[in-house]
């Protein structure tokens, strides 16, 4: 298997001297395309700063992140804004959709319209928001604001899609629908999907499972047959 990302000896401390917090303490890990990976840990291990320095949002102190054999992870800020607009989507517990924009606007945002025009209406009938285009997203559901949040990350032709507690917001019916959603991508789509969650069940879907734990990684965990995420019980 190809691997889409590779981190080594990841070090990222926040603060200083008395007051320092050592988020990340020497993280060594490969990412494969099209897999789809589980992040578990409990508050404060590390996790959301790890995602950040595999979506370029953030730099480490010392060791590397290489994306597709690049190293990314010293950057300038351009290289950075690009490599996230071209690489990578993101999808975040609280969605960051734009109120003042609808649906259509809010997913074209990471579009390139004139390499692919149709882009936006694609992604947004992918994820079942065509009646949904011209509506603002304060006027959805919860899980329709999410389900905007993974069309606009796509929508950039992103390969690897980095989620942090993407059903942290959500109740538990709907959480499964995002899952179903991001599963599917994952296994049909052949998108790399990491999921950083603390909910248990959802690492029985994973093809992997990561257990963080003080910055560090505690378990790596293989699940040969991963469990469908609609029988999941939660
Ligand atoms: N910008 C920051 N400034 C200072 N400390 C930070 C910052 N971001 C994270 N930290 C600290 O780094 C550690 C790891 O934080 P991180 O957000 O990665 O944890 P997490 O596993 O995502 O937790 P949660 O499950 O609560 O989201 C924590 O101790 C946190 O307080
Ligand atoms: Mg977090």
């Amino acid at each position: 298997m190809e691997k889409i990302l590779e981190v080594r000896d990841l070090v990222k401390t926040y603060g200083s001297k008395e007051s320092a917090v050592r988020a990340l303490n020497g993280i060594h890990l490969d990412i494969y395309e099209g897999e789809l990976l589980v992040i578990l840990g409990s508050s404060g291990s590390g996790k959301s700063t790890l995602l950040n320095m595999l979506g370029g949002m953030d730099q480490p102190d010392q060791g590397s992140v290489w994306f597709r054999g690049k190293e990314i992870s010293h950057l300038n800020d351009r290289e950075l804004t690009k490599y996230r607009k071209n690489s990578v989507g993101f999808v975040f517990q609280a969605f960051h959709l734009i109120g003042e924009l609808t649906v259509s606007e809010n997913v074209a945002l990471t579009a390139d319209l004139r390499k692919d025009p149709e882009i936006v209406d694609h992604m947004l009938e992918l994820m079942g928001l065509s009646g949904k285009k011209n509506k603002y997203p304060s006027q959805l559901s919860g899980g329709e604001q999410q389900r905007v949040a993974i069309a606009r990350a796509l929508a950039g032709s992103a390969n690897l899609l980095l989620c942090d507690e993407p059903t942290g917001a959500l109740d538990s019916e709907t959480g499964k629908k995002i899952l179903i959603l991001l599963e599917k991508l994952a296994r049909e789509h052949h998108k790399t999907v990491v999921i950083v969650t603390h909910t248990k069940e959802i690492a029985e879907m994973g093809d992997r499972v990561i257990t963080m734990r003080d910055g560090q990684i505690l378990s790596i965990r293989e699940n040969a047959s991963p469990v469908l995420a609609e029988r999941i019980e939660w």
